[in-house]
């Protein structure tokens, strides 16, 4: 069976990438001027940025592919006592009668699109944002020494009570279309019993430095501004986020 961010997978985002750190946080926070503002987070997941924004009294809606990530993301913000407004739909076909002020997709997640979900994503923010509005866009840029690895390799281990969660990868770089083709498996053990497998096709867009900007361009945007975000995954680390208007 083929699952995307399926139970396992989303059990092992949300065993470490549950809230966002506070250097990533303040970055995107800091282009929230007012509360009036009307905040969107397509690709929302678990939640990780819009539970800390709603904390901060911010009116955020999301939306998700992942019926189990959307789940994580409602019962970790009930023990918050908040109700978030989520739902389950895709970027490439979403389409809502609301404007937005702000929209933000962070942590790489607008490369797991192909060109043409990206192309079809890019069109429906564009709609629904404000003629004044913002979006803030992070993808992932391609990097040297990526390595095929063409059978099963283990690659993480979690431990939940009396549930074993490993995790293997297999991956194929197609260097002319610039897509790391991988596939992840998520096996759960109780004890040594095998009690569940997932595996998930997980293609991810590599942009070349520059190609990003230039399809904002072709798609209309204006504005850009590239911001680097020093350690904003913790010490060391860095990623840039594309901000962009619609006129
Ligand atoms: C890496 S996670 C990141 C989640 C969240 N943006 C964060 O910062 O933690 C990527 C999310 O994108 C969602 N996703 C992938 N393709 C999607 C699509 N076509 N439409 C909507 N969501 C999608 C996945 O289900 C997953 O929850």
């Amino acid at each position: 069976m083929v699952d995307y961010y399926g139970e396992l997978c989303t059990k092992v985002y949300e065993s470490d990438k549950s809230i966002a750190g506070e250097k990533e946080l303040e970055f995107y926070l800091s282009f929230v001027k007012d509360k009036t503002m009307k905040v969107l987070e397509p690709m929302c997941g678990n939640g990780r940025m819009l539970i800390p924004f709603m904390e901060k009294g911010i009116d955020i809606e999301g939306f998700d592919i992942s019926e189990e990530m959307l789940k994580v993301c409602m019962q970790k913000a009930a023990q918050l006592n908040l109700t978030p407004t989520v739902f389950c739909e895709k970027i490439e076909d979403f389409k809502s009668d609301k404007k937005f002020d702000l929209i933000l997709i962070p942590f790489g997640s607008f490369s797991l699109l192909s060109d043409e979900l990206a192309d079809r994503g890019l069109d429906n923010l564009k709609a629904v944002l404000k003629g004044e509005g913002k979006i803030l866009l992070t993808t992932i840029t391609r990097y040297n020494g990526i390595e095929d690895i063409p059978e099963w390799v283990e690659t993480n281990r979690k431990q939940f009570n009396q549930e074993t969660i490993v995790e293997y990868k297999k991956v194929h770089f197609d260097e002319t279309n610039n897509l790391l083709k991988m596939q992840l498996k998520y096996e759960s053990y109780q004890g040594e019993k095998l009690e569940k497998t997932e595996v998930m096709y997980f293609p991810m867009r590599l942009y070349i430095p520059g190609e990003f900007e230039s399809i904002l361009k072709a798609k209309g945007f204006q504005n850009i501004v590239i911001h680097e975000v020093k350690d904003g995954y913790g010490q060391g680390s860095l990623f840039r986020v594309f901000e962009c208007t619609k006129y």
